[in-house]
């Protein structure tokens, strides 16, 4: 059921990424891959002190293929059909054969523990009828 709640968890302390180096974890579940990003400036949907900080699940939407954060051209790159999509954008397809943008992961930024949260997903993650199952 997509009633289901998402868990709230963890991430990473925000003074532990550094900019632009993708930190890996996985959400909502262990099957879930995702990567979060420091960009060190604000970009659209950005979180923390400096509106800087984005996630998204790593799974393309057209195929599933894992896709790359290119730390050069700032970009996601899908090996598989080549999509690219824009984390400074709200994960929207810029090139390629996927027609949804990349899953956002929806994060909080408590100030008292530095810490970066994963709380909800906007847009289905690939293969699943539910974020939540
Ligand atoms: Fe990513 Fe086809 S699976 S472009």
């Amino acid at each position: 059921s997509t009633t289901l709640p998402y868990p709230r968890e963890v991430v990473a302390r925000l003074g532990d990424v550094a900019v632009n180096q993708p930190v890996h974890f996985n959400y909502p579940d262990s099957r879930s891959p995702c990567v979060l990003i420091r960009k060190g400036r604000e970009v659209k949907v950005g979180v923390g002190p400096d509106r800087d900080v984005v996630a998204y699940s790593t799974q393309c939407t057209h195929m599933g293929c894992p896709v790359n954060y290119d730390q050069k051209a700032e970009t996601f790159k899908c090996p598989c059909h080549y999509s690219v999509f824009d984390p400074d954008n709200a994960g929207q397809m810029v090139i390629g054969h996927a027609t949804e943008s990349l899953p956002r992961i929806i994060l909080e930024y408590d100030e008292a523990e530095d810490a970066l949260l994963a709380v909800s997903v906007d847009g289905l993650i690939y293969g699943r009828q539910a974020n939540i199952i």
